[in-house]
Order: C-alpha cells, then sequence, then structure tokens
C-alpha cells in the first residue's frame, strides 16, 4: 500500500445525491485531498464520489497516493433499506461485504482510513461492536485500509476501545459542539493518544454561538469570515477539519487560512465561547 497524506481538510460527501460526483470534483479542483463518505445510501452516494475520484486520477489532475480517502461501516439501524450487506449475516461478514462494496464504488485497492459510523449504543461498545471492530483490524492487517477511525463516540467508548483494541483508532470524527468546549474532553483524549480529531459541524452545529458578541468583535477585527475564523480555530487546536460546502468560493474559501494566525486569547475566547 502506497504512503498516504495526512491533509488539514477533509471534504465530506453526506446528502449531495446526485450531485455527488460533480461536487467531488470541484473540491479535487479547488485543492482538497482528503474526501469523506460511507457506504450509508441513505445519506452518502459513495459510487459518485469513487467516480469522481476515478476520473481525477484518471485526468492526470492527481494520483492516488495525493488522496486520503475515508469511509465507513454503518450499522443497519443507521441505514436506509439500500443496504450494502446481507442483513441476516453476522457482524463480521456485513462488515467485509460493506467494506468489499466501498472499494467496488471508489474504484481503489484501499482505502486510507476505515471509521465505524458509531458504535451500537449512547455508552459502552457490546460485543458486536468489538465484533465490528474485530473485523475491521483484519482489513487492516490485509493491507486494505491504512488507518481504522471511529465516528459518533462518546469519552467511555473511546477509552474502552483504545483498552481492548488490537489496533487502536487512529482517528475520532465527531460532532462539534461549541457548548460542549468543541468536544474539549474527546479531544483532550485524543490529543493524550495521538489521536487524529476530525471536527464535523463546525459552523452548523453552533449557528447560536457564532453570534456571540465576542465572536462577532473577532470577526471585524480579524477581517476573515466566520467561517475562516473557525476553520482557523479547529486547525490551531489541532483537529482536522470536515467540510461539505457545496459552493466553490467557500471550498476556496475555507482551504484559505493559511495567511492569518489566531493568538493564544483568541483560540482561548473561541474555545470558550459556549461557555460564556
Ligand atoms: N460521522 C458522521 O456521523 C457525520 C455526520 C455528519 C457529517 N459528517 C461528515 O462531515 C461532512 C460535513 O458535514 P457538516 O455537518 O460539517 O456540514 P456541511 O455539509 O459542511 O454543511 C455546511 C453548511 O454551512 C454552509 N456554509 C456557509 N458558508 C460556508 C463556508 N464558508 N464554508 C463551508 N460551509 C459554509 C454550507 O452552505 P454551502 O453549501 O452553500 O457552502 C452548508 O449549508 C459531511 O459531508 C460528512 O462527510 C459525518
Amino acid at each position: 500500500m502506497t504512503e498516504s497524506i495526512m491533509p488539514e481538510f477533509i471534504y465530506g460527501t453526506a446528502w449531495k445525491e446526485e450531485d455527488t460526483e460533480r461536487l467531488t470534483r470541484l473540491a479535487l479542483e479547488a485543492g482538497f485531498r482528503g474526501i469523506d463518505t460511507a457506504n450509508q445510501r441513505r445519506h452518502y452516494f459513495e459510487a459518485g464520489v469513487g467516480a469522481a475520484v476515478a476520473q481525477a486520477i484518471g485526468d492526470g489532475l492527481v494520483q492516488r497516493d495525493q488522496l486520503f480517502l475515508q469511509t465507513k461501516f454503518t450499522y443497519k439501524h443507521g441505514q436506509d433499506h439500500r443496504l450494502p450487506y446481507d442483513p441476516n449475516a453476522n457482524a463480521a461478514t456485513q462488515v467485509r461485504q460493506s467494506f468489499a462494496s466501498s472499494l467496488e464504488h471508489l474504484r481503489v485497492e484501499s482505502i486510507d482510513s476505515y471509521v465505524l459510523h458509531g458504535p451500537s449504543r449512547r455508552h459502552g461498545l457490546d460485543s458486536t461492536d468489538h465484533e465490528v471492530w474485530h473485523a475491521m483490524e483484519e482489513l487492516h492487517a490485509a493491507g486494505k485500509t491504512r488507518f481504522l477511525g471511529i465516528s459518533n463516540v462518546a469519552l467511555d467508548q473511546l477509552e474502552e476501545l483504545w483498552t481492548r483494541a488490537a489496533v487502536r483508532p487512529a482517528f475520532v470524527q465527531n460532532r462539534c459542539f461549541a457548548r460542549l468546549g468543541w468536544d474539549r474532553q474527546i479531544r483532550a483524549f485524543c490529543r493524550d493518544k495521538g489521536i487524529v480529531y476530525q471536527g464535523f459541524s463546525l459552523l452548523t452545529a453552533n449557528v447560536n454561538e457564532l453570534q456571540h458578541p465576542q465572536f462577532r468583535r473577532l470577526v471585524d477585527r480579524i477581517h476573515k469570515t466566520p467561517a475562516q475564523i473557525v476553520f482557523r480555530f479547529a486547525l490551531q487546536a489541532g483537529m482536522q477539519i470536515l467540510t461539505g460546502t457545496t459552493d466553490a468560493d467557500h471550498m476556496r474559501e475555507d482551504l484559505d487560512i493559511h495567511g492569518f494566525e489566531l493568538t493564544d486569547d483568541d483560540v482561548r475566547l473561541i474555545e470558550n465561547i459556549g461557555q460564556t
């Protein structure tokens, strides 16, 4: 398997339906090199992502080893009727079937990160979660995925997985609420263990907080857009940033966060904005 890059930004492909291929291509043209999807037809059109990636590689826009491709295994309760596996098979078989179908959709031999979309319940891990993780570890051992990750995870679940897994998660992908200190506890655990924290809904989960007068004053002083300031904050706070914008200008704007830096005070202010 080739070495893969670790981009600062990941382009999220949820909810794009028939526009998935076009928007994924647009994102690659804008400069995104990380792509996040899932074999969950209810919210993602993984085959559309694969078509865009294949075309971009075929055109010479990118090479496979310049891309970070991430997809997910999703339990039946998160799916609609378009399942990527036999619902009557055991969990390990479902993981293998879902993964094989992902490779077909994405038209690649291997991926960079395979993510458990979410544990089977809100707290604690059950035997099915461990069975699924073990099947994911086998894919990792076979060189089919470079890393494993987990999404929508609570701290107790992450601690348990960290303790019990033979192949530990390299990524955590969570919705990042400012009112929870931007997922402060999980981020601290990740930082401590060397896990890369991927934040999503950085804008949409924090609409009220981004109206806060202190944040507005920061925006006025720095002369960047609120989105750029949030993403710059996320970068300086050590996150890998997910954005699923459908707008070409926003794509460029999101990636353009290197011409300025937030002070430590600015970072602290944003980190606490939901708690003031
Ligand atoms: N693991 C999970 O369970 C899970 C759940 C949800 C999402 N995700 C992943 O995270 C990705 C991102 O999802 P998200 O929830 O963060 O929301 P999103 O799909 O990125 O939506 C961002 C929203 O903010 C708007 N926006 C306005 N200005 C923007 C700017 N400058 N840059 C970016 N967006 C701007 C966008 O509108 P425009 O389109 O007009 O820019 C869009 O409506 C998904 O595609 C998916 O890959 C994972």
